[in-house]
């Protein structure tokens, strides 16, 4: 493995490693994906042995435009919408994939639907110029924490892959948010780094959020997922002594100066700078061998549901498969 930074010789290199069935770590706007070529079986194949990941979990495809999107799948008025206004970005769409569409099996884990997105930036320049979608999960191991820098990527996989694109840190921080279209009825499969809230003054219509949604329509979401070390406690507003401290805004938790570690998701509130610092700073107080991670309240509203989302995913207890 090598990580190399990015310019159009390293764009170059990593779409023809990927041409040969190569898994290349390339950075999105959302977190380090784990690529391989969507279409090439033993190429997908490769990203569930790195990753040690169950094969009844679908993967997310990534496209570089909405044509190439519909050589795979149909795209309804709704979904179009949706794609226009989103695309490029951390959107994602489950849609019915086209008869004869040259997915791998085992990217839509058998489904019928596969999901898909458009990322920005160097990612859509090697997805252009492979010219066929990429698979990619987040680039960790399942079950751990996703990688948003290119270094978190090589501790966790560097052995497993044939190159690491470093595009720096990920912006957005989360990965995408998913949702599924069904003539007027928008659900939410999964919060990500696109409000909920954005969908819906864009369309006029409530996103239907259910319980069962892990279960039924997303056969990977995991309740155990994002996995820290240490045990997690949630909406803290006191800490017992030697517990480390994850801080929201003006922190408030009492015995707060006792923390092990102390570090804030966003002094100033920002759910956004909260969220592109959430796995990195779950990461970091991990490594400090702290036996609890404290996290205060963080609101539940725009990106707050997807961090509350992976905060309770990386609460809860471990082993715990689907829901
Ligand atoms: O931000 C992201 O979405 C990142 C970056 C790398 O793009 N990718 C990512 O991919 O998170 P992945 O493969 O880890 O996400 C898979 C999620 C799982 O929860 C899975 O169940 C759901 O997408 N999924 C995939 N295909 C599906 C389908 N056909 N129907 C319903 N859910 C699906
Ligand atoms: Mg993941």
């Amino acid at each position: 493995m090598v990580s190399i930074g990015i310019d159009g010789e390293a764009v170059a290199r990593a779409a023809r490693l990927l041409g040969e069935g190569g898994l290349v770590a390339i950075p999105t706007e959302t977190v380090y994906g784990l690529a391989a070529d969507a279409t090439n079986g033993q190429a997908v194949a490769r990203i569930f042995e790195a990753k040690g990941r169950p094969r009844f979990n679908p993967l997310i495809c990534h496209v570089s435009s909405v044509a190439m999107a519909e050589r795979f799948v149909d795209i309804d008025p709704l979904s179009r919408r949706l794609i226009d206004a989103f695309w490029p970005g951390p959107l994602t769409l489950v849609l019915p994939l086209k008869e004869n569409a040259p997915v791998h099996p085992l990217v839509t884990a058998g489904l019928s639907t596969l999901a898909l997105r458009m990322p920005r930036g160097v990612a859509a320049e090697v997805i252009a110029m492979l010219d066929r979608p990429l698979a990619a999960p987040s680039a960790n191991t399942s079950g751990r924490i996703s990688a948003t820098t290119a270094q978190a990527v090589a501790d966790d996989l560097g052995s497993k892959v044939d190159l690491i694109l470093d595009g720096g840190p990920c912006p957005v921080g989360l990965e995408s948010t998913i949702v599924k279209v069904d003539g007027e009825i928008i659900s939410l499969l999964r919060p990500g780094g696109l409000a909920a809230e954005e969908i819906e003054a864009l369309t006029g219509l409530t996103l239907k959020r259910s319980d069962q949604r892990a279960a039924i329509e997303a056969p990977g979401m995991l309740a155990s997922h994002y996995a820290p070390r240490a045990a997690m406690r949630l909406d803290v507003r006191e800490l017992n002594p030697g517990e480390a401290l994850l801080a929201f805004g003006p922190s408030r938790a009492k015995g707060a100066e006792n923390a092990s570690h102390h570090l804030n998701l966003s002094e100033k509130s920002d759910l956004r700078e909260a969220a592109a610092n959430l796995f990195d700073y779950m990461k970091r107080l991990d490594a400090t061998g702290a036996a609890i991670i404290a996290v205060e309240p963080i609101p539940h509203e725009g990106l707050g549901e997807a961090i509350n989302d992976r905060l309770s995913r990386a609460a809860a207890p471990r082993g715990q498969t689907i829901r």
